[in-house]
């Protein structure tokens, strides 16, 4: 998932659904000394796990994915360059998933790029709808259970 992330031009990233942060730790390893992470996170394990990171270029955030835009404007930023999500998306209520991508859509500068990893296919029409015809899709087979991995990019 992170090797399609550009560190050297990345300035804000948001990472949606980090878990116990396996993800989250690579990615503040290559940060640019300038950039930082906001991370949401709505299980109180993996929150307190994330915030024991005690990171300076990390926040972490108690918050559910479609409050994005609502937390970056209390954070004072108006765009972000990659949001990478490890939500499960077919398994949370439909309404709220909508609202998940329709404002990551909005929160990425143009040409910033939303990336997802997937089990299945399940998901490619609805982030189609959103990112349209800008979307490629990797597969990882050494990931347990192997994973679709999409990446999208926001073409305006
Ligand atoms: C598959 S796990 C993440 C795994 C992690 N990236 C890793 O590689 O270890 C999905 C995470 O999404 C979180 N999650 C589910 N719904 C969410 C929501 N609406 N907002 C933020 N986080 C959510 C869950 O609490 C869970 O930690």
């Amino acid at each position: 998932m992170i090797k399609e992330i550009d560190f050297t031009k990345a300035q804000v990233l948001v990472e949606l659904g980090p878990g116990n942060g396996a993800i989250t730790k690579y990615i503040l390893n290559n940060l640019a000394p300038n950039a930082i992470l906001i991370c949401f996170e709505i299980n109180d394990n993996f929150y307190c796990q994330l915030k024991e990171l005690r990171h300076p270029q990390l926040v972490v955030l108690k918050v559910s994915a479609e409050k994005i835009l609502y937390e970056l404007k209390k954070l004072k930023i108006d765009k972000v360059n990659y949001i990478i999500s490890s939500l499960p998306l077919t398994i949370i209520p439909e309404e709220v998933s909508d609202e998940i991508l329709e404002k990551s859509f909005q929160a990425l500068h143009p040409n910033g790029i939303y990336i997802q990893y997937q089990y299945s296919l399940s998901y490619f029409k609805k982030l189609k709808e959103v990112f349209k015809e800008s979307i490629s899709l990797g597969f990882e087979p050494l990931n347990i259970p192997p994973a679709f991995i999409y990446r999208c990019k926001k073409v305006e």
